[in-house]
């Protein structure tokens, strides 16, 4: 039996931080409430001339770095992301291009902030099946060019980065499980209003900015998620204390707070970037991971329970032992 398992990762953030201090003059809000309803205190703005796949380029390049691998190696590419530089070439294929990767499957899904867990859960297929051999994984996403910056209830959420992993063979398990859902019926609760193929309407007066219920995802969010836990868990016949570590999606403190009181796991054993990130959607899972590894607190052998939700609405989780 083949299994995949996580062989380094990587991450990048724009090196522009802005501080909820500063959004205090832009929209009516204070520092205060922003740490307060959503535990955020600072988070990273790509500069006017870097794209998705900028980021997405340097947290492949640390991902493949800490693997010991080469472009040569990677047969398999995939990006989660909600902002793709283009329509088409894909994210996949402009970093596929960028890296001097040549010939292999390479492409982006949209599945919002559960973008990661779905790239992963398509990685983890083809190297678990013997069709690849050395999987990029990345999530990446410049939410700041699609917030719009004079509404207070969602600009003060969101930022940019990338993180990335690479996934190889290995004998023993790696990622035990992966569990991807969605209820598209949830889709207005967040949705960007615009693409390319609808026609627009008269009654079409949105703005082309993300649009949210933030009070009701929130509940959908914290309700779905301990789903997502008990559903991981019982899966693999696992007691919560398995757990060593959870990498939750960081959109806000007292959702990742309801999820490891299901887990009966104190805030400790929780990866938290929130703070200094804010909620970078389809990165926020692999940049978290990337963190915790390389200030040593996850260490080889350790069981993470990664998980996610957002627009669609869609979730995931994915159970790894490091
Ligand atoms: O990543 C994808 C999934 N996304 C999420 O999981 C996000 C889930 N939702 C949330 O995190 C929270 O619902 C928010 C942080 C978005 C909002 O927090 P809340 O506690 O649900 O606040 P609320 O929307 O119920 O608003 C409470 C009050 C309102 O004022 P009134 O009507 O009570 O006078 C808002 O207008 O807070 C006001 N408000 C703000 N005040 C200061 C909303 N945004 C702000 C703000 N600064 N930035």
């Amino acid at each position: 039996m083949i299994y995949s398992r996580i062989a380094g990762t990587g991450r990048y953030l724009p090196e522009r931080i802005l501080s909820n201090r500063e959004l205090e003059s832009m929209v009516d809000t204070t520092e205060e409430w922003i740490r307060t309803r959503t535990g955020i205190e600072r988070r990273h703005i790509a500069a006017d001339n870097q794209a998705t796949s900028d980021l997405a380029e340097q947290a492949a390049r640390q991902a493949m770095d800490a693997a010991g691998v080469t472009a040569d190696d990677i047969d398999f590419l995939v990006v989660g992301t909600t902002t793709p530089d283009l329509i088409f070439p894909n994210v996949g294929c402009l970093v596929q291009r960028r890296l001097g990767i040549h010939g292999c499957p390479a492409f982006s899904l949209e599945a919002a902030c559960s973008g990661f867990i779905y790239a992963l859960t398509m990685a983890d297929r083809f190297v678990a099946s013997g069709a690849a051999k050395c999987a990029l994984v990345i999530g990446a996403e410049t939410l700041s060019r699609i917030v719009d910056w004079s509404d207070r209830s969602t600009c003060v959420l969101f930022g940019d980065g990338a993180g990335a992993v690479v996934l190889k063979p290995a004998d023993e398990p790696g990622l035990l499980s992966c569990h991807l859902g969605a209820d598209g019926h949830y889709g207005d609760l967040l949705y960007h209003p615009y693409g390319t193929s609808r026609p627009q309407k008269p009654e079409d007066t949105a703005q082309p900015f993300i649009q949210m219920k933030g009070n009701e995802v929130f509940k959908v969010a914290v309700k779905t998620l301990e789903g997502i836990v008990d559903q991981a868990l019982s899966a693999n016949n696992l007691e919560r204390s398995a757990i060593d570590w959870l990498i939750p999606h960081q959109a806000n403190i007292r959702i990742i707070q309801a999820t490891a009181r299901r887990l009966d796991m104190p805030m400790e054993k929780v990866v938290l970037t929130l703070p200094d990130h804010g909620n970078t959607s389809a990165a926020s899972v692999p940049i978290a991971l990337d963190v915790a590894v390389r200030d040593g607190r996850v260490k080889r052998g350790d069981l993470l329970l990664l998980e996610a939700f957002g627009g669609g609405l869609t979730w995931g989780s994915a159970l790894v032992r490091y």
